[in-house]
């Protein structure tokens, strides 16, 4: 593969949605290739139907390896349908969370482990690593009060969990994080969007000059 692949990450509340609209408008401007940015289940038809499954609110009694199956499932599928041709393509791929995403939530959270569920998606994606990682880092009580702030944002089967669960969950991402130093760069979530947005724009210049005029 020869594009670029970046993902991002945090816990719910970092606002990824935001930085990611804000920051792909200007990484558009200095690409020498095109820029394709996506979120699992990314438009695939399958994908789309698993996540579902997911995130209904109805099905509570859901088991937890199940949950991760499941999204491990859709991402294998999103990686095939969308990720892998564009990056074969030579595309830069911006991706709003992947498998850290299950390591956080799954392996972390729901403590299936983080070994097992890394384990457990490296089939699904055959070993395929972002280049990049950028995780936007926000304490649990800053991002349990964006959600709610931001009730036009629906809340999901997953945002509804006691706080504990978002405390475990940035714990996971910070595990993580401290396993992957190379790959995975900490910015602070807390700062006004357009700082966060500065810092991830430095951060992917600087690590992939290639693909930037
Ligand atoms: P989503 O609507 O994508 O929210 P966000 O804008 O925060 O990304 O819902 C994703 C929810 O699913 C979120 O609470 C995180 C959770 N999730 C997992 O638990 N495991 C995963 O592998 C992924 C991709 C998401």
């Amino acid at each position: 593969m020869q594009g670029l692949f970046i993902t991002v990450e945090g816990p719910d509340g970092a606002g990824k949605t935001s930085v990611i609209q804000e920051l792909v408008p200007r990484l558009k401007k200095i690409a020498t290739r095109p820029v394709v940015v996506t979120r699992e289940p990314g438009g695939s038809r399958i994908a789309e139907k698993i996540r579902q499954l997911i995130l209904d609110k109805q099905n509570t009694e859901m088991d937890a390896r199940t949950e991760a199956l499941l999204y491990a499932a859709s991402r294998r599928q999103h990686l095939v349908e969308k990720i892998m041709p564009a990056l074969a393509a030579d595309e830069i791929v911006i991706c709003d969370r992947f498998v850290d995403s299950s390591l956080a939530y799954q392996g972390a959270a729901r403590k299936l482990g983080i070994q097992e569920v890394a384990a457990m998606n490296l089939f699904a994606t055959e070993g395929l690593t972002p280049a990049l990682t950028l995780y936007l880092d926000v304490d649990s009580d800053t991002g349990l009060q964006r959600i709610y702030r931001n009730r036009q944002n629906e809340i999901n089967r997953l945002d509804v969990e006691a706080p504990q669960f978002h405390q475990l969950v940035r714990h996971g991402y910070l595990k993580v994080l401290a396993e992957n130093p190379e790959r995975m760069v900490k910015i602070d979530a807390r700062q006004p969007l357009a700082d966060v947005v500065e810092d991830c724009y430095d951060i992917v210049i600087k690590r992939a000059p290639n693909f930037f005029q």
